[in-house]
């Protein structure tokens, strides 16, 4: 089975733009391999948009561009393979990719099985350009089938930004995840924008597919195409912590050959990870919002296969350090009736002890504070 836990990977469109080549796609898989990615689970390496010639053959198949990619899509796919790893590309369900360049819109077969021909385990599938007349429902549909037909497993990546509600028809069109939101910028404004419009959103997200929230722009540090101006350490914890907690695909941004070390250990970080693969895939929910007083954050809980919650406590507020409480209660176990919760922190691994009836906890700004927490008898 395709995606039985979200998927996670490399995409080159948050940093490199259509400045790539095929030199940054080797050395990316070589970064994955030598510098400890793929072995903490990152699969997948992906070619996004400006990888074509601007016109197809005189025969209607699309072409990589010969100036960028030397030696051709099927060389470097083996390149990848060769590596461990799988193998991505980029397409677009209208008449022209968002850069312009030729798109799948009425060669989807065709195109399905170029991909197919290529060595390609995994296609994004765009909207830009789609016309007036056309059913995008429909268009999905199509590419999800013509990918079925070429006999590879190649996993469907639909990306529509959220039109026509996609978690609601995606996964019955045959995507294995869907962009559910505009595009990310590198800042906190955008990631946090983006997590509020969608934590209501997961409930359809379950092995096979899941909401795409956009790739991550951790370690980029304002650097590259969607930089802006760029994000801090803690900035990266809340996006890194909320993604993995939220279940949502984990395509890495920056570039990975040289991202700092802070970036490269939070990225790698096993215990985040586990709670992103958890089996059940269950949808977070928010906690604190009954609270009477002002609440300056948000509290994201999540139920995990064999009884254990994770709970982010994310200090949304622009004020330095504020209190965040997580009540009880409000999970499931109500003050005063003999049980609390056994509570370590994911990231520094301490262990804070058994806790009753609710916890508060410093969280400084715009961090993110991710409790695991066992249902203990007092
Ligand atoms: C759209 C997508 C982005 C990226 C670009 C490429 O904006 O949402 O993720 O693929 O197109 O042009």
């Amino acid at each position: 089975m395709i995606a039985q836990t979200p998927p996670m990977g490399w995409n080159s469109w948050n940093t490199f733009g259509s400045d790539i080549d095929e030199a940054l796609i080797r050395e990316t898989a070589d970064a994955m391999g030598s510098l400890g990615y793929r072995d903490a689970g990152y699969e997948y390496v992906v070619i996004d948009d400006c990888w074509a010639l601007r016109e197809r053959d005189k025969d209607g198949y699309l072409v990589a561009d010969p100036a960028k990619f030397p030696h051709g899509m099927k060389a470097l796919a083996d390149y990848v393979h060769s590596k461990g790893l799988k193998f991505g590309m980029y397409s677009c369900a209208g008449l022209m990719t968002c850069a312009g360049y030729p798109s799948s819109y009425g060669y989807e077969y065709r195109d399905a099985e170029t991909f197919a021909s290529f060595g390609v385990d995994y296609l994004k599938y765009d909207f830009c350009f789609f016309p007036e007349s056309g059913n995008g429902r429909q268009a999905y549909r199509t590419m999800a089938m013509a990918l079925r037909a070429t006999g590879r497993e190649i996993l469907f990546s639909a990306c529509n930004w959220g039109r026509e509600e996609p978690w609601r028809w995606m996964r019955s069109a045959g995507a294995h995840m869907y962009r559910s939101t505009g595009d990310i910028h590198d800042t906190y404004a955008s990631f946090t924008e983006i997590v509020k419009s969608q934590a209501d959103n997961f409930c359809m997200s379950a092995p096979g597919c899941y909401n795409d929230i956009d790739m991550l722009t951790v370690g980029m540090y304002g650097k590259g195409l969607v930089g802006r101006e760029g994000c801090n350490d803690a900035e990266y914890r809340s996006q890194f912590s909320l993604w993995c907690l939220f279940g949502a695909p984990l395509m890495m941004g920056g570039d990975i050959r040289s991202l700092s070390e802070e970036s490269r250990i939070l990225l790698q970080c096993p215990g985040l990870l586990a709670i992103h693969r958890d089996e059940e895939c269950r949808p977070p929910y928010q906690i604190g919002t009954n609270s009477s007083f002002w609440y300056p954050g948000a509290v994201y809980a999540k139920l995990l296969s064999g009884g254990d919650l994770v709970i982010a406590a994310y200090n949304q507020s622009d004020k330095d350090t504020v209190p965040l409480t997580i009540p009880f209660a409000e999970l499931g176990i109500p003050n005063n009736i003999g049980r609390g919760l056994d509570l370590t922190n994911v990231l520094t691994g301490e262990h804070i002890g058994v806790v009753r009836d609710y916890y508060r906890a410093n969280v400084q700004k715009h961090d993110c504070l991710i409790l695991r927490a066992t249902p203990t008898r007092l």
